[in-house]
């Protein structure tokens, strides 16, 4: 149900359904290798301890993006055109998307998440802020095939925005759907405006996942304080230690905890033993050559059209036609 709650504001909450942390962790836990989805990470203390990563001198991607899309922001508006509907899955914080706000001046900004009340909060900081601007806020899923709403309405060309490299925490065969129904979305005279971390030196990519300061071990930890608070597990943080390290074979980042101590986990009725040396695999960040992204995005549809690197080949952000 559209609610219209000002002139340059509009949310349309259209109740995804949301997934179960208990029933996905009961069914990560059962499988080997053990394993929980990601998304769990995101719990309001895990979005601040990914905020707090960002900051990190060893985590490149961020602050390498910002400067990317910074440095050749003239190109990169050109590319999205004035008078765009520029949506945004999976906007979060809608952070990275001023540096374009600023710049360009789009028909509308349409930030695309699954948390109701933090994209509405968003959605009016932005109107807010950018006085000109028009936010059409649509709470769903954007991992299931996506309708937008009131679109044969907007009648526009419609240009997507999926920056810091997200798509690297799909598996590739998700991530080829994923590109692809974004390709539907944004049909013929639209397109696609993708930040895509680079394969390199894997002891860069080692350092930026295990940083001193140790926010990521933090970070990838509390998903075992999370089951413990939510699903009243009774994990002892003492017998589990993050681990993260670049697999060159399959081109991607792990992060795993690994249990250093055997322990028995209840989870209501159910039971896990852990024995030492048995890992939960808990993210996997896949990182693209440019001639491997070319491959997907042409797979799902869309012709690359432009590619922007920083001079130390850390990053890559690529506008891609539909
Ligand atoms: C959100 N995502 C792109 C991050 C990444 O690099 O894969 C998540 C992250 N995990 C550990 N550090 C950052």
């Amino acid at each position: 149900m559209p609610s219209i709650t000002g002139e340059r504001l509009l949310f349309h909450d259209m109740k995804p359904e949301q997934s179960s942390f208990y029933e996905d962790t009961i069914k990560g836990l059962n499988c080997r290798p053990r394993s929980i989805p990601p998304k769990y990470f995101y719990d309001e203390h895990g979005s601040r301890l990914f905020d707090a990563i960002c900051e990190t001198p060893e985590y490149y991607p961020t602050r390498t993006e910002i400067a990317i899309i910074k440095d050749n922001i003239d190109e990169i508006c050109e590319c999205l055109g004035e008078d765009c509907i520029l949506i945004e899955p999976g906007s979060g914080a809608s952070k990275k998307v001023r540096v374009l706000l600023d710049a360009l001046n789009p028909h509308a900004y349409m930030p695309l998440d699954i948390s109701s009340d933090y994209l509405y909060a968003i959605a009016r900081d932005l109107v807010s802020e950018y006085p000109e601007l028009r936010v059409i806020a649509a709470c769903l899923d954007f991992t299931a095939p996506i309708t937008l709403p009131g679109h044969s309405e907007h009648g526009r060309r419609i240009e997507a925005f999926f920056p810091g490299s997200s798509i690297g925490n799909f598996e590739p065969a998700d991530a080829l759907v994923f590109l692809n129904n974004i390709h539907n979305l944004v049909e013929k005279d639209g397109g696609l405006l993708i930040g895509v971390d680079l394969k390199k030196d894997p002891s860069i990519i080692n350092k930026a996942y295990n940083d001193e300061q140790g926010i990521t071990a933090q970070f990838n930890m509390n998903i075992l304080a999370r089951m413990n608070r939510e699903l009243k597990a009774n994990f002892d943080f003492d017998c589990f230690e993050h681990r993260a390290s670049y697999n060159e074979a399959l081109g991607r980042l792990e992060m795993h905890l690994l249990c250093t101590n055997s322990q028995i986990v209840n989870i209501e009725n159910n039971k896990f033993k852990f024995k030492k040396g048995e890992s939960i695999h808990t993210e996997n960040s896949y990182k693209y050559s440019v001639t491997d992204f070319y491959s997907l995005a042409e797979e799902a549809g869309f012709n690359p059209q432009q590619t922007w690197i920083d001079k130390n080949e850390l990053f890559s952000i690529h506008y891609l036609k539909a």
